[in-house]
């Protein structure tokens, strides 16, 4: 992987690329399992700054920097930084690029990432940009992917939910396009993938659209689960027009195989019972947990 880099999409890595930062993500995970001490980023800055609530990202990002030796500088809440004084996203990352290695930028404008990239004088990465993308999500949902399979091809794998908002499905979809894979996409029908998504991967995925679960449940080996994006609709009747209308319960997991394994980005509202997180099949906790190898990996394979 070329070192140095902006990461804004998840098309902005090749498939080998991805393959390779897995296999570092298992010695990285490894390593952090026997508690060795590794400092290979010592010396660097990392510098977040998070735009939109974040837990599990932000945290997972300065957890991999420091398990590394690193450092990391951020702005908490950036109602309190200069952007309340009405500086342009361009000026701040002009600046933060010139006290930092690495910059991590969550934003809740699409595009906000890219922008970002291009005033920054070291490399950017997007940790979600409005209904955009969220490549980093991507990299640890398909990690997690094939390290139950040990493979990402020849799967089913169920897409649910708020399709239309969830950025974590974009860039989902985006890198499952490069696999032989068959892709479930299963929505309300007012919260399906938006064409711009559409149009880039239809021609390399086999893809059923439908509103019913039930209709694909049973040939699905990943059933990966999404929050209603609430904060991103602009008519609040139409979020209560979808609130609830679906739910994986003790019965959904039931019809699914012994193998198969349920992933979700997090955080949870009510889409997943929570009677479902101890069945075997339920995985988005050791998903969440893969987040601090893969980012080890990634900031590794940028800044090394
Ligand atoms: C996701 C996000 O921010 O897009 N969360 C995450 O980073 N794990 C999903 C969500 O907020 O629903």
């Amino acid at each position: 992987m070329k070192t140095n880099r902006s990461l804004v999409s998840v098309e902005d890595l090749s498939t080998e690329e991805l393959m390779d930062l897995f296999k570092l993500s298992t010695d990285m995970d490894r390593d952090l399992r026997s508690g060795k001490r590794l400092t290979e980023m010592q010396g660097k800055i990392m510098a977040t700054l998070f735009y939109e609530p974040s837990t599990r990202t932000r945290l997972s990002f300065e957890s991999a920097m420091r398990r590394l030796g690193g450092s990391v500088i951020s702005v908490a809440d950036p109602r309190s930084s200069s952007a309340a004084k009405g500086e342009s996203l361009a000026d701040s990352i002009r600046v933060v690029s010139s006290y930092s290695d690495l910059i991590i930028i969550r934003h809740p404008l699409e595009g906000a990432a890219k922008l970002a990239s291009r005033f920054s004088s070291v490399p950017v990465i997007n940790a979600g940009d409005g209904s955009g993308q969220h490549p980093t999500q991507t990299l640890l949902d398909l990690y997690t992917i094939h390290r139950e399979f040990g493979r990402i091809d020849d799967l089913t794998i169920t897409v649910l939910g708020d399709l239309k908002y969830g950025r974590t499905t974009h860039s989902l979809l985006l890198a499952l396009a490069r696999f032989e894979v068959r892709v479930n996409l299963v929505s309300p029908p007012i919260l399906k993938v938006p064409s711009h998504i559409l149009d880039r991967v239809k021609s390399s995925l086999q893809m059923v659209e439908t509103d019913s679960l039930e209709s694909v449940i049973e040939d699905t080996d990943v059933l990966y689960v999404t929050r209603i994006q609430k904060e991103r609709f602009a008519d609040m009747n139409e979020y209560r027009s979808v609130i609830g209308s679906y739910s994986v319960v003790r019965e959904t997991v039931d019809l699914m195989k012994q193998q198969s394994i349920i992933l979700h980005p997090l955080p949870r509202v009510d889409e997943i019972d929570e009677n479902v997180d101890n069945d075997k099949r339920a995985r988005y906790f050791e998903q969440a947990a893969y987040g601090v190898p893969v980012r080890m990996a990634l900031i590794h394979k940028i800044l090394e």
